[in-house]
């Protein structure tokens, strides 16, 4: 695989539940060392489209393929091992269990068992916070720490691509800066690949070096974020402006 290879491609995806099709012919692609954003307005189907990246919704057709591999007849639970993470919507960690038992649980993977220590050391040294906060309670963070947790969660597994849906959702303007910052941060400093599925459309096209705008389970736009962040439709449909 070749630096220009994606590292993620999504083909002409189909995906709903049941007999609702969610998705329609649905692509996108992502390159190593980039951070892509989806954004797209409720129930648009940015959390079905990761739920079929990783496995949870199986595609009626189409393909996903990651690191040059098609993940189709592959079982949900060998995709962390293979590199993909999902900081699901909301975060859900357990709420009764504390900070690090919360990432100690990110740590299933055979490949990140061995080392769990040395993982749980530089994960925390990423978010300062949780280290102080370690023998607290989940449940009992502040939503931009929870958010920070999740994230630091899915890091345990050592992933390839980092997915996050929706991390800005219930948080005020700072804790979004600070959870997008950190993002970037991993992006630029720790050679992570980054899939940011948002509502909060200015600030994720900030961060974003490309973006998809998802539409009622069509990708109706691509391109470099810094290209959709001056389009005036864009800046009307989802911006406001
Ligand atoms: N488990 C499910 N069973 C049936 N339909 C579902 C299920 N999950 C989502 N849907 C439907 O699929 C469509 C897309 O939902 P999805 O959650 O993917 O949207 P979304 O873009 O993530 O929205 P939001 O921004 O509100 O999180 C919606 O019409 C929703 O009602
Ligand atoms: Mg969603």
């Amino acid at each position: 695989m070749t630096g220009q290879d994606p590292l993620l491609s999504v083909e002409a995806v189909t995906a709903g539940y049941g007999d609702a099709t969610v998705l329609f012919d649905a692509s996108f692609e992502v390159r190593p060392g980039e951070i892509v954003a989806i954004v797209g307005a409720n129930g648009a189907g940015k959390t079905t489209l990761l739920s079929t990246v990783v496995g949870l919704v199986r595609p009626k057709a189409g393909r996903i393929v990651f690191r040059g591999r098609d993940l189709a007849h592959r079982p949900a639970h060998t995709r962390t091992e293979e590199g993909l993470a999902l900081v699901p919507e909301g975060g859900r960690l357990f709420p009764f269990m504390t900070v690090e038992e919360n990432l100690m649980l990110g740590a299933y993977a055979p490949r990140v068992r061995a080392d769990l220590g040395r993982r749980y050391e530089e994960v925390t040294e990423i978010f300062p916070v949780l280290r102080e906060r370690r023998a607290q309670e989940a449940g009992k963070l502040s939503g931009g720490e929870r958010q920070m947790c999740a994230i630091a969660r899915a890091l345990m597994s050592r992933p390839t691509l980092l997915m996050l849906d929706e991390p800005s959702v219930g948080l005020s303007p700072l804790m979004v800066g600070r959870v997008f910052e950190t993002v970037e941060r991993l992006a630029r400093s720790e050679g992570l690949t980054v899939v940011l599925v948002e509502q909060n459309v200015t600030e994720a096209l900030e961060v974003a070096d490309r973006a998809y705008v998802l539409d009622h389970g069509h990708v109706v736009r691509g391109g470099s974020a810094a290209a959709l962040l001056a389009d005036p439709e864009i800046q009307q449909t989802y911006m406001g402006v």
